[in-house]
């Protein structure tokens, strides 16, 4: 059956990968973006690949008023929530906004929503809400607790969201935990297009094997791992598009609130990513060994299980896929987004 679904930061990275699954599966979207980490380009593209259009509206989600026109324009089924700040260096140098921009876009959105009797809800966390030193893979159950503001916000955001789904019992209400995506929509015509000088692995290797950036610095060879390099749950955003897919569906047959991982229950070290990308791209990534960056763990991947359980979801894509639609995206657009 069709939806129409409200898609907030849907101009960002994972959000015009979401938009262009559902406009592909023949669902409807309506996007609302501040584009403060995100060009309308990318809106223009997933239009062109979708072959059809869809409203944008280019505001702050905080925004009651301008949210509540919305609402009274489109008739929604739910809402995928996508909307925020996402860097956890800037959330510990500037707390106050990421409070501010993340909770009470959330809250304004739930506010707006309840008002106008739209009660499902696909919500953005984030694999870095369990505590750090959980054991390996990490399932729902495991103890929460962050280290940085931005971890907090998506912390509080599920706490806020659960509540909310406890008081009114018409709530449904999907958290993803999302562990590392990366990877681009196969056509190379949309991707990530981080700002300045990249904090992700991928991005940084894609902008190194540019030529853009001189060299990678792998942050530490001596974690408790099989190379000694930091491990993770690479996912590609095409399979977690999927994932926001099957949490919609799950929500129109179930009420309540439950967390789910999206991961692939693989991990893979910083120089599997490194040597893969070099392999299948038939490019180098130079790169120097680099002391640890503080903040971060030996190894986090996730326990998949529920996601298979209740969404019938697991990841397809594999490890090559990702490096290989990661680089299609940054060598067809060396600029990313902006005009050349
Ligand atoms: P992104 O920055 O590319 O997308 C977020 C979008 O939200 C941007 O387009 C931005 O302009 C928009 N936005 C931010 N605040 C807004 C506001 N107040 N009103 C309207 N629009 C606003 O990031 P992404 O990688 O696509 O991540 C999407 C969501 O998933 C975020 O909530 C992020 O925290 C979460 N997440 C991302 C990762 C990751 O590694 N990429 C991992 C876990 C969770
Ligand atoms: N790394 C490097 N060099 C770099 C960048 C990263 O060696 O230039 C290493 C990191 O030390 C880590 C791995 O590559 O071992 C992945 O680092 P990322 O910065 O790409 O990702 P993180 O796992 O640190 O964090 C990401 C998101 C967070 C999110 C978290 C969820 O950036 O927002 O995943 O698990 F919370």
């Amino acid at each position: 059956m069709s939806m129409k679904i409200l898609v907030t930061g849907g101009a960002g990275y994972i959000g015009s990968h979401t938009c262009l699954q559902l406009l592909r599966a023949g669902h409807d979207v309506v996007v609302v973006d501040n584009l403060v980490n995100a060009q309308e380009e990318a809106m223009r593209r997933v239009q062109t690949l979708a072959g059809r259009e869809f409203a944008f509206y280019p505001f702050d989600v905080c925004d009651d008023n301008m949210l509540d026109k919305v609402f009274s324009e489109h008739s929604f089924d739910g809402v995928i929530h996508f909307a925020g700040l996402k860097a956890v260096g800037e959330s510990v140098s500037i707390p106050l906004r990421y409070y501010s921009n993340n909770l009470v876009s959330t809250m304004t959105l739930c506010r707006v929503m309840d008002r106008h009797n739209v009660k499902r809800l696909i919500f953005s966390s984030s694999a870095t809400v369990y505590q750090p030193g959980s054991p390996m893979p990490v399932n729902e159950e495991a103890a929460l607790g962050c280290t940085n503001p931005y971890g907090w916000t998506k912390f509080m955001g599920e706490q806020i969201l659960r509540d909310i789904a406890a008081a009114d019992p018409e709530w449904s209400i999907v958290l993803l935990r999302y562990f590392n995506p990366i990877g681009a929509d196969a056509s190379g015509m949309i991707g990530e297009d981080p700002s300045g000088i990249p904090n992700n692995l991928m991005p940084y290797i894609t902008q190194t094997a540019l030529g853009r950036l001189a060299q990678l610095s792998v942050f530490g060879d001596d974690y408790d791992t099989p190379d000694g390099t930091g491990v993770r749950d690479y996912i590609h955003v095409v399979d977690l598009a999927q994932g926001h897919m099957d949490a919609l569906n799950y929500a129109a047959r179930n009420t309540g609130s439950v967390a789910i991982n999206l991961g692939t229950g693989v991990g893979y070290s910083v120089l599997d990513i490194v040597h893969a990308f070099e392999k299948v791209n038939g490019v180098k990534v130079p790169y120097q060994i680099a002391p640890r960056r503080p903040g971060d763990v030996a190894a986090v991947y996730a326990d998949p299980r529920r996601a298979k359980e209740l969404l019938g979801w697991q990841a397809e894509k594999g490890l090559e896929d990702m490096c290989r639609d990661s680089w299609r995206w940054q060598s067809m657009n060396p600029k990313g987004y902006a005009a050349e």
